[in-house]
């Protein structure tokens, strides 16, 4: 039976644990000449632009033994109108696995539902489930633990949010989000994360939930998608802006996450991107070993 990633929700705590653990040992060099996934083939199919995650996913996927294929979705048949569920039942002839960034969550369940090969959410416009494994771990090295480590995440509640919010619940983070009124991440997965004894507040003054703060993330106000709505944005989020001043509420040992890229002087100041407390670059690092470990255990 194949299994995908589209969200957290699709392994168990117990795994997402292994997941961490395994992407330390990569990360520390054990395994490095092993080669899993020798003679198979990862279909890299995306829908929209990406640094970290396409090139982690085929260096990564290279590393493990495999070969990785990058597919500019415009360059298929289906920008000529076949439909997702023949290209799905198609390539899942030829391939072992699909790592897809698009936008509709849909898209990615249909595919998922048409092929008889891993899919891996490389993010939609609802989830994105490999950022938050590689932050897990970030956080994890920083400070030793995960469990009620107070992370405040300040800006817009989108996929990275959602993410976040279903890694508190494998992790027992202690996870605040500050957001403007009518820009809260998605009410169905917080309820669901809450129900289930998931330690999640919302907040709409970011100054009040960064006190006490371990761990400071934001991403960027406007996402791949969203450029319409930039102007707007710019006012909602004015006072959401992650700087020396806010970051001076956290304590004097927290640490400043970004999923990547940044809008500088946006978002965050690159007066705290650049700092020493900002750890974006390991937090960046960690794609290629999380998503490794992640790899090994769902492509068979
Ligand atoms: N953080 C992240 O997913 O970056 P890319 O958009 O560059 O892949
Ligand atoms: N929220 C951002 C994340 C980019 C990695 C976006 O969807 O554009």
């Amino acid at each position: 039976m194949k299994r995908d990633f589209l969200t957290l929700q699709d392994i168990s705590s117990d795994e997402f644990a292994a997941i961490i653990k395994r992407a330390s040992e990569l990360k520390s060099g054990k395994d490095a000449h092993a080669c899993p996934l020798m003679g198979k083939s990862i279909g890299l199919l995306f829908d929209k632009t990406s640094t970290r995650t396409r090139i982690s996913f085929q260096t990564g996927i290279y590393q493990l033994g495999a070969q990785p294929i990058y597919i500019n979705s415009k360059e298929l048949q289906l920008g000529r109108g076949e439909t997702v569920e023949d290209t799905a039942k198609v390539i899942s002839r030829y391939l072992h696995g699909i790592v897809i960034r698009t936008f509709a969550h849909s898209t990615i369940e249909k595919l998922a539902s048409n092929s008889s090969i891993p899919i891996v959410n490389g993010l939609t416009d609802l989830h994105h489930p490999c950022q938050a494994l590689a932050d897990m771990l970030t956080i994890w090295e920083q400070k030793g633990t995960l469990k009620d480590v107070r992370l405040v995440y300040v800006g817009d509640g989108n996929n990275v949010a959602n993410s976040l919010i279903e890694a508190a619940l494998h992790t027992g983070v202690d996870l605040a989000i500050a957001c403007p009124r009518g820009y809260e991440p998605d009410r169905n997965i917080f309820q669901n994360v809450k129900d289930n004894g998931g330690n999640v507040q919302l907040y709409i003054d970011p100054e009040e939930a960064v006190k006490d703060a371990d761990v400071i993330y934001t991403d960027v106000w406007i996402s791949m998608g969203q450029e319409r709505e930039t102007e707007r944005r710019r006012q909602i989020f004015k006072k959401y802006q992650v700087n020396k001043e806010l970051l001076s509420l956290a304590k004097p040992d927290a640490i400043v996450m970004h999923c990547l890229p940044a809008h500088r002087e946006e978002e965050i100041t690159s007066e705290v991107l650049d700092s020493p407390q900002s750890v974006v670059i390991d937090q960046a690092e960690n794609r290629l070993h999380t998503q490794k470990a992640m790899l090994e255990m769902l492509i068979r």
